[in-house]
């Protein structure tokens, strides 16, 4: 059964390291990827959102192996030709990985279509890559990757030369691109994005020349920070970043810090529930990400960050963090929707427990993420009591309502799932969280360390 049944918690103490981070994961394949050379990844979340990647690469002829012992096989894997995996010491799975790089140009044409699974950024990520690569390929995923907007990519791509065409009027995958030579563009994001700001930088790799991308408001910025490090030149200012087309670039060791995104989880679960204390390890804390935290502390959140040190580019910190607050409502406004966008579910629990009304606006994009996240969370924390308004673009929570067990389903959305199972910790009696499968998309973990630390 596809299902787990959570009862209200009396506190969440303890000490852990949450997955290693998704996104900067998936820069990692894919920069080894294209490097010449070998490339060591240490600390690589092994999630299913990664594992397509990895498939991806595989198809298109790049040499990629596991080196980490495997502790705890897990049935679940679905790594194509791959040995087991390893359960990490997140309960997650984590694992070092060398990749033999084929260089930017040595790429082959792949043998069927590539799936990228639930993985929007896999699909955005290689659209940019193989529009630079003179063959054939098709990207699909599943039935929810269908649904995501792909015109946003298809657009710039276009316009630096590629042939790339899509369901539905060029506007929902499969895609199929057939690469070219590509040329320089200055191009200005309409929306918020880091896949797309992404995608148009390493298809920069390909042009003769310097691609500039501007963007509305910051997004997250692993790609910048990584590129360097490969040996490929960047410039960034401001909202603007530069990169140059035509240098080839060189394998080298990365180390993935842990995820914020899934240590947000735990955050707000200790602040929730009374008596609680916790540290989460090793988290990073990249600002662009960050944008929780400061509206948490808005809101009146007891949460120390210590012992910050840079790791391959990337701020790593510990996270401390107590129960018992009075939390108070907030407004959150479309400037500081992208450095907490993959936050929203829990922030939305969170709300439900703060003195107030909190209002989150300028959200629209989360229409269009796993699931229509406005939607489910909305539907979904009202099944348990909670009062929401909900606009196009956001929503609104009075908090200081009592949550109630009942049945509640994800959506098949990794982000939906867990965000309900903290919400179950702080209902009363028992709930249900349907559909729990979908947490390892990114976070395989997540239900050893709940157990862990309601224990
Ligand atoms: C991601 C960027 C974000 C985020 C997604 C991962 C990335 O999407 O929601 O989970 O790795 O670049 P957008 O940049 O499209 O908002």
């Amino acid at each position: 059964m596809d299902r787990i049944e959570i009862s209200k918690a009396g506190s969440f103490k303890g000490k852990f390291s949450p997955t290693p981070d998704k996104s900067i994961s998936h820069r990692a394949v894919i920069f080894s990827s294209l490097s010449k050379g070998k490339s060591i990844i240490r600390n690589l979340l092994m999630a299913e959102d990664v594992i397509s990647t990895i498939n991806a690469f595989r198809a298109l002829g790049v040499d990629i192996s596991e080196v980490s012992p495997p502790i705890h096989p897990s049935p679940a894997r679905r790594m194509a030709g791959g040995p087991s995996r390893g359960e990490g010491k997140g309960g997650g799975d984590i694992s070092e990985l060398i990749i033999n790089g084929r260089g930017l140009y040595g790429l082959k044409e792949p043998f069927d279509v590539i799936d990228c699974g639930n993985s929007g950024t896999t699909m955005r990520l290689l659209s940019g890559v193989l529009s630079g690569n003179p063959f054939f390929s098709v990207l699909t995923g599943d039935e929810s990757l269908r649904k995501r907007p792909m015109g946003r990519v298809i657009t710039p791509l276009r316009q630096m030369g590629a042939d790339i065409v899509a369901r539905g009027e060029d506007k929902y995958p499969p895609i199929a691109v057939k690469g070219k030579k590509l040329k320089p563009i200055k191009y200005t994001l309409p929306v918020a994005s880091a896949q797309v700001k992404s995608a148009i930088l390493l298809a920069g790799l390909y042009a003769d020349g310097d691609t500039e991308i501007t963007e509305p408001v910051k997004s997250r910025d692993h790609t910048e920070r990584m590129i360097p490090a490969f040996g490929a030149e960047t410039k960034v200012d401001g909202l603007c970043v530069r990169i140059r087309g035509g240098i080839e670039l060189k394998g080298t060791e990365v180390y993935i810090p842990g995820d914020f995104s899934s240590a947000a989880f735990f955050i707000i679960g200790a602040l929730l529930i009374k008596n609680s204390d916790i540290t989460i390890e090793g988290v990073g804390v990249n600002p662009t990400r960050t944008g929780l935290i400061n509206t948490l502390k808005e809101m009146g959140a007891d949460i120390e960050i210590y012992n910050i040190k840079n790791l391959s580019g990337e701020p790593v910190a510990d996270i401390r963090c107590k129960g018992g607050v009075e939390l108070k409502a907030i407004n959150v406004t479309k400037e500081q929707v992208p450095a907490l966008i993959d936050e929203f579910p829990i922030l939305c629990v969170a709300a439900t427990q703060a003195t107030g009304t909190t209002t989150i606006r300028g959200a629209e994009e989360l229409r269009v993420k796993e699931s229509d996240r406005i939607k489910s969370m909305a539907t979904e924390l009202r099944k348990m009591g909670a009062e929401i308004e909900e606009f196009e673009d956001g929503l609104s929570i009075t908090g200081k309502g009592r949550l109630k067990g009942t049945v509640v389903e994800s959506y098949k959305d990794h982000r939906i799932a867990m965000a309900m199972s903290i919400a179950a910790l702080i209902g009363e009696g028992t709930t249900t969280i349907d559909g729990i499968s979908s947490v390892n998309i990114s976070f395989p973990g997540f239900f050893d360390i709940l157990k862990r630390l309601t224990a």
